[in-house]
């Protein structure tokens, strides 16, 4: 899972000029409910579809106006979750790895995560349609179904097959291991059937 190198904030920022970078983030709360009285939920996960039809998370440009790169993931949380987005505060710490693609522009992706509890993101998700970007560059937020079924496809493996744009599918995978939100066997072969085709 995740083929392509991943850097530190700050390997990432010594990679000079000519690089423009761009911050997304994973927000997620545990979530104690079950899905048909059986399943557990695990935790709440948001991602957003996009305006091309890809799914991603929400952030987005670092721009020169911005004073660091949480700054301009702050901003981008505003402008695409809402004001509600204004006290979560993502951190140096937050910082979860960049990976870096040279097409179509030199571009590094730096990836944060942030926990909150389930009524921060209820609260979060109730407020996005007032967004600045609702409808624009952000049709909606979704949560991301962590649990298999019984099928052995519906759930993770299928929300797998979706499109997704640019690292966002391996920052996915990769947060998804690293957070402990999905045990590492049921995450691999979530991934391995999504590939395979459903
Ligand atoms: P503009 O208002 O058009 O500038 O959009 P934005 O600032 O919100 O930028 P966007 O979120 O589209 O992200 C910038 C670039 O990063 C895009 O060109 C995508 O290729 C890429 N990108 C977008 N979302 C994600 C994501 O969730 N993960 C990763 N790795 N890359 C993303
Ligand atoms: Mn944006
Ligand atoms: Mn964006
Ligand atoms: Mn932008
Ligand atoms: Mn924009
Ligand atoms: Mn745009």
């Amino acid at each position: 899972m995740g083929e392509s190198r991943v850097l530190s904030r700050a390997e990432a920022l010594e990679l000079g000029p000519g690089w423009r970078h761009a911050c997304h983030a994973l927000l997620y709360a545990p979530c104690p409910g079950r899905l048909f009285g059986r399943v557990p939920l695990r935790h709440a996960v948001l991602m957003q579809m996009r305006f091309d039809g890809q799914l991603g998370f929400p952030g987005g440009f670092v721009d020169p106006r911005d004073s660091s790169l949480e700054a301009g993931l702050s901003r981008e949380l505003r402008e695409e979750l809402g004001s509600g987005a204004a006290p979560l505060s993502l951190a140096e710490g937050d910082h979860l790895g960049a990976r870096f693609a040279e097409t179509p522009q030199r571009l590094v992706a730096h990836f944060y995560a942030k926990r909150l509890s389930l009524e921060q993101l209820r609260a979060l998700e109730e407020g996005a349609t007032k967004a600045a970007d609702h409808g624009l560059e952000v049709l909606g937020l979704v949560r991301v179904p962590l649990y298999t079924l019984r099928d052995g496809v519906g759930g993770l493996p299928t929300f797998l097959s979706n499109s997704f744009v640019a690292s966002a599918r391996q920052q996915l995978l990769q947060a998804l291991g690293a957070l402990g939100l999905v045990p590492e066997a049921e995450l691999r072969r979530a991934d391995a059937v999504s590939r395979k085709g459903l």
